[in-house]
């Protein structure tokens, strides 16, 4: 399986990287920084230079030609402020998806993150706020598209060790964190398994082996 990931040296996607290459899929990882492009290809990926902020879908149409599919774990990062979460955390994830349709890559995984689809919490301010709209937004549109998405919404992200018992279902789950490589093994699982189409899902920590949980999904 060829899989673009957007957002290619991410933790998250860093980690994904290594397990696809484990397996023996294909893994391209978008990088907006060329300098990132050696621990792309360190973790076993293909590194492909890619700007989602200033790139048109065409462009990534061309780039995701014979590709799988695609995972969308970009994201503006902590240090970032309101624009930032439209440009990226949103618009990027617009970006990739209309690219998929063009290219006619149907299994699009988007992460996207617990509190999406729901109101910010009461006082947690004006990025938090933003940050949870371009979330929903970009759920919004990927639930529009003709393609066999899956949106997965981990906890808050932990850099510990993974320990392949997770908690995994339709919302709502109640919050809690869960490793990145936690997560990076669950997308793995859900490239492979038809049955994650056309679902949201929340993940945090718990007690089921992955491979269990990901085939469990209703
Ligand atoms: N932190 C949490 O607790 C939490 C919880 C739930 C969900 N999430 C979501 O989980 C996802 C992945 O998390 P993570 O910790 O693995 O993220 P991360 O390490 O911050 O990685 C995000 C990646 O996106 C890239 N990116 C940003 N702007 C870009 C652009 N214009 N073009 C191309 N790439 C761009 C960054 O590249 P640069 O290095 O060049 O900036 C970075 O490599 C994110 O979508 C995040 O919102 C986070």
């Amino acid at each position: 399986m060829r899989v673009v990931i957007a957002g290619g040296h991410g933790k998250i996607a860093l980690l994904l990287e290594r397990l696809l290459a484990e397996r023996g899929d294909q893994a391209v990882g978008l990088v907006r920084n060329p300098a990132h492009a050696t621990d792309v290809r360190t973790a076993g990926a293909e590194a492909v230079v890619c700007d989602l902020e200033a790139a048109s879908a065409g462009a990534v149409a061309v780039l995701l030609a014979g590709a799988d599919a695609v995972v969308f774990a970009a994201g503006a990062g902590p240090g970032s402020g309101a624009p930032r979460k439209d440009s990226v955390d949103r618009a990027a994830s617009v970006l990739m998806a209309e690219a998929g349709e063009r290219a006619g890559v149907r299994r699009f995984v988007q992460v996207s993150s617990m509190g999406a689809g729901q109101p910010p919490r009461p006082g947690a301010g004006e990025v938090w706020a933003a940050y949870i709209a371009a979330k929903t937004a970009a759920e919004a549109d990927l639930r529009a598209r003709d393609l066999d998405w899956t949106i997965l919404r981990p906890g808050g992200l932990t850099d510990a060790p993974a320990t392949g018992r997770i908690r995994l279902a339709p919302p709502p789950v109640p919050a809690g964190t869960i490793p990145r490589a936690d997560v990076a093994a669950v997308i793995a699982a859900l490239l492979d398994y038809p049955g994650a189409r056309h679902q949201t899902l929340e993940l945090v920590a718990g007690d089921s082996p992955v491979a269990a949980a990901v085939h469990s999904i209703p």
